[in-house]
């Protein structure tokens, strides 16, 4: 195509600046025609790199493109329409992006109509967007993390003007509600709590890709909440790159406590949240995921580094002692508390002994689990600037010795469960061996087990037998057919038509007058009989009416009448229940 509209680029200053305030948006959504020509009949594919938040704006993009009428690609030859969604957070999540892209070369060379577009988080960075446009003619369209709603608008100016289309903006960023999604995953569900960082840590390009912390408004969060639970969703997970933050925004006292408080009442089987910045992290919050069972007892806690001195270069606000602390609140209010952590190994000038306090700080926290990363210097954040006379082969040795630190607690953690029983939501077949479940335990571990695949999107019992140190090998301790049967009978209970039964039987059980017509009933019956063997004719008559004047009463009394439609009304139900033991089976 060659020709290109540069609408904007990326502007690292403008991406700094916390000026004004964030708007909130929520537009109708509106599908360009010749948007929805072309995408009838096609399919498309979104690639996602990095953290959840990308995750969740894929599944946004996906909701943009089926309100259009695309479908999903079920391969990657086949797809007419390609997102690749980028991230920026360390060098080596940017190379897998450039590998991503010319895998598509192909696709544009077997169609001409054939769309690709790079957006995300790198696209954000200054030159990026650029470099991805002239290194790779056939990418069409080049977008940020703040247009995304506006996707279907670059696919239509593309279309109509048969240009390329750069258009990433760089400013703090606003708020944007009546988002269309298509979720990844029909059990576990990320919602968004707030967008964007303010702590501009010295190392990280986030504040600047992804702008500055807005909280959406509670309300909107519930809602969302509210209709994953009458969805059947099993686990949400409240996203934000710093969710302890949540709602100091706002300026009214609202807090992340309390919005965790009020989704965890919407009754989630699992809550959990991600991440959490330990500067923030109050007694408040460890409180309240003491108090709700159906808020997860593991949390991602980043240190970074152990050295207060890198500590204070990063810019992280806390020391050692200070994280150590929040660690020993958080375990004595909730002993079970799983904790993993984020780390970066060779931060400019990094001593031995600052490395040494990181290993102390992994001893004496004893992670489940810990992500481990080199220092990747981001160009336009402080610490690119600095100093570094650490060498690469020290870097490398230093991190090799962190995992088998981390390792050592991991492995004691994993062995520990041996033996022990655990509920396991299961996401279906394993990755790796599909005649095996997957799925993972409330402290967030990964466990494989034997078990029919009806049992996926199930909380279940799993007895842990084997460790492999990153997952686990257990059995299902109750039948399965057991575990099924109990949940029909659990969604049974829900349904209006078997409330409104189970109601109406109530009723007519403690209703005294229906009790004392059946008895009347019962007892004419008995008489009748007795007067027929007796051969008396007119006592026999007598019973009957008295047995009849019973029997008008009782079918005539509104207790009973009601309890007689419920048992009528819910027989077609059970007769689904029936399908649905055989469906699930299958
Ligand atoms: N280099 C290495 N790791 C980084 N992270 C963020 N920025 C960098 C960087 N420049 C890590 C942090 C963060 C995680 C998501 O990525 O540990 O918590
Ligand atoms: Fe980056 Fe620090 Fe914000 Fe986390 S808290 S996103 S590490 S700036």
């Amino acid at each position: 195509m060659g020709r290109k509209v540069y609408k904007s680029l990326p502007d690292m200053s403008k991406a700094r600046n916390r000026v004004d305030l964030p708007l909130i948006k929520a537009e109708e959504i509106l599908v360009p025609e010749r948007v929805k020509n072309f995408a009838k009949g096609r399919t498309y594919l979104i690639k996602t790199f990095g953290c959840q938040a990308n995750v969740r704006d894929s599944e946004i993009m996906a909701g943009y493109l089926e309100k259009a009428g695309f479908c999903k690609a079920t391969d990657e030859t086949s797809a007419s329409l390609v997102i690749v969604n980028t991230c920026a957070v360390r060098e080596n999540a940017e190379e897998k992006v450039y590998g991503e892209i010319g895998k598509f070369k192909a696709n544009h060379t077997r169609d001409k109509s054939f769309v690709m577009a790079v957006c995300g988080c790198m696209m954000q960075e200054e030159k990026a967007a650029e470099k991805i446009v002239s290194t790779y003619p056939y990418v069409n369209i080049v977008f940020g993390t703040h247009n995304i709603s506006n996707l279907l608008n670059l696919i239509d100016e593309h279309l109509g003007r048969n240009k390329d289309i750069v258009d990433v903006i760089s400013y703090p960023g606003d708020i944007v509600e009546n988002l269309p999604s298509i979720r990844l995953d029909p059990y576990k569900a990320y919602v968004n709590i707030a967008y964007g960082c303010d702590k501009f840590c010295t190392y990280c390009i986030v504040p600047y890709t992804r702008g500055r912390e807005r909280s959406r408004q509670k309300e909107e969060i519930i809602a969302e909440c509210k209709q994953l639970v009458e969805e059947g969703y099993q686990e949400i997970t409240l996203l934000g790159q710093n969710v302890n933050s949540y709602g100091k925004d706002f300026h009214d006292g609202t807090s992340f406590a309390s919005i965790l408080e009020e989704v965890a009442k919407l009754g989630i089987p699992r809550l959990r949240f991600m991440t959490s910045h330990p500067w923030d992290f109050d007694d408040k919050m460890i409180d309240i995921i003491a108090k709700y069972p159906n808020i997860m007892h593991f949390i991602h806690l980043p240190v970074q580094s152990g050295s207060d001195d890198v500590l204070r270069r990063m810019g992280r606000r806390y020391d050692q002692a200070q994280y150590l602390d929040l660690v020993r609140r958080i375990k004595e209010r909730i002993p079970d508390c799983a904790l993993s952590t984020d780390i970066i190994v060779g931060f400019p000038d990094e001593t031995e002994e600052d490395f040494q306090a990181t290993l102390d700080v992994c001893e004496k926290v004893g992670y489940d689990s810990a992500f481990t990363f080199i220092y990747s210097p981001r160009k336009g954040t402080p610490a690119a600037a600095m100093k570094d006379d650490v060498d690469a082969a020290t870097k490398h040795e230093r991190f090799t010795r962190l995992v088998k630190v981390i390792e050592k607690s991991v492995t004691a953690h994993a062995e520990a469960m041996i033996g022990k029983t655990y509920k396991v939501l299961v996401d279906g077949p394993s990755k790796k061996d599909e005649n095996l479940l997957s799925g993972y335990t409330e402290s967030n571990k990964l466990v494989h087990f034997v078990g029919p695949s009806y049992l996926k999107g199930k909380i279940v019992e799993v007895k842990i037998n084997q460790s492999h140190t990153y997952s686990m090998i257990g059995e299902l301790v109750d039948d399965p057919l057991l575990i099924m049967a109990k949940e029909v009978g659990r969604e049974l209970s829900n349904e209006p038509l078997a409330k409104a039964y189970f109601e109406a039987k109530r009723a007519y059980e403690e209703d005294e007058s229906a009790s004392k017509l059946r008895q009347q009933i019962e007892d004419a019956q008995k008489e009748m009989v007795a007067y027929a063997n007796k051969g008396d004719d007119e006592g026999h008559a007598k019973a009957k009416k008295a047995y009849l004047e019973a029997k008008t009463l009782y079918e005539n009394h509104p207790v009973v009448k009601n309890f007689e439609t419920a048992k009528e009304d819910l027989e077609p139900l059970l007769v689904q229940v029936a399908s649905l033991i055989n469906e699930r089976k299958e």
